[in-house]
C-alpha cells in the first residue's frame, strides 16, 4: 500500500484489502468524480452495459463489484431485479445512503455469496481491473450464473486510433490525477487508476481470457473509441 498525506492507493498485485482500503477512501465523492473525470461519458457506459445485457422484466442480474450501486441502479431501470456486491464497506455505505433503494450488499467477487445458476445476467463494471485475480473472478461469475445466461464486462480498454490513444494516454497518466487532486476524497487512487488502466490487457486479449473461464460466444463493441470495452459472453 503506498501512503500519502491525501490518502493511499493499492499496488498492481491489487491484494482484497488493500482495494477496498482504496475505495473506501474514495467513497464519499465517489459518483461525482467519475463523472467529471470522465467528462459525463459515465452515464452512456451505463446505459450500453444495460442495453447489452438485455434485460427482461423479472429476470434477476448481479452487479459486481457495484460500489455506490450507481451501475446497479442503472440496471433495474429495465425492470429486472438487480443486486449489487461489493468489497468496500465505505462505497457500500455512501450507497445505502444516497441510493437507499437498492439493494447491495457485502461480496467478494472471487467467493460470491450466491447458489450456483442463481442469475439470469451478470455483469462488473469498471471492477474487474480491480480484483487480484480476473479469470478466477470470471469464472465465479459463470458459477452464480444459469445456462444460457448473460455476461456483459464494462471495463476501460485500448482506443483503437493510435493518435488518440497518445492523447489520452497523456490524459490519464498527466492530467486526470491533477484534477483528480481538485475532485476527489483521496486524489491518490486516481493515480492507481491511470497504472491499473495502463497494465489491462486489450480487447482481444480480454477476450480470450472470457471464453478460457466458462463462457462462449465472447463479443466485444468499444465505447468512445475504445476508452471502455464492453465484452459480452453467454454461459455455456
Ligand atoms: C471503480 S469501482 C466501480 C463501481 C461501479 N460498478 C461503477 O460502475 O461505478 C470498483 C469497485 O470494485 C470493488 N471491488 C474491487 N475488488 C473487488 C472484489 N474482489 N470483490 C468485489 N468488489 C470488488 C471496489 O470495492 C469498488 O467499489
Amino acid at each position: 500500500m503506498s501512503r500519502t498525506p491525501q490518502g493511499q492507493r493499492a499496488g498492481l498485485d491489487k491484494s482484497p484489502p488493500e482495494v477496498a482500503a482504496m475505495f473506501d477512501g474514495v467513497a464519499a465523492r465517489y459518483d461525482l468524480t467519475n463523472t467529471v473525470l470522465s467528462f459525463g461519458q459515465d452515464r452512456s457506459w451505463r446505459r450500453a452495459t444495460r442495453a447489452a445485457l438485455g434485460l427482461l422484466p423479472g429476470e434477476r442480474v448481479l452487479d459486481v463489484g457495484a460500489g455506490t450501486g450507481v451501475s446497479t441502479q442503472e440496471l433495474a431501470r429495465s425492470g429486472a431485479y438487480a443486486v449489487g456486491a461489493d468489497l468496500s464497506q465505505g462505497m457500500l455505505h455512501a450507497g445505502k445512503r444516497v441510493r437507499p433503494e437498492v439493494p447491495l450488499l457485502a461480496g467478494d467477487a472471487l467467493r460470491l455469496p450466491f447458489a450456483d445458476a442463481s442469475f439470469d445476467a451478470v455483469t462488473i463494471s469498471f471492477a474487474l481491473r480491480n480484483v487480484n485475480d480476473p479469470d478466477a473472478a470470471l469464472r465465479e461469475l459463470a458459477r452464480v450464473t444459469r445456462p444460457g445466461g448473460r455476461l456483459v464486462v464494462c471495463e476501460f480498454s485500448t482506443p483503437v486510433n493510435p493518435a488518440f490513444r497518445t492523447v489520452y494516454l497523456s490524459y490519464l497518466m498527466r492530467s486526470l490525477p491533477a484534477v483528480a487532486r481538485t475532485v476527489s476524497s483521496n486524489p491518490d487512487a486516481y493515480v492507481y487508476l491511470a497504472e491499473s488502466i495502463r497494465a489491462w490487457p486489450d480487447q482481444a486479449a480480454l477476450a480470450a481470457r472470457v471464453g478460457a473461464a466458462g463462457w462462449g460466444r465472447v463479443a466485444w463493441r468499444n465505447l468512445t473509441g475504445g476508452v471502455v470495452a464492453l465484452h459480452r459472453a453467454v454461459r455455456t
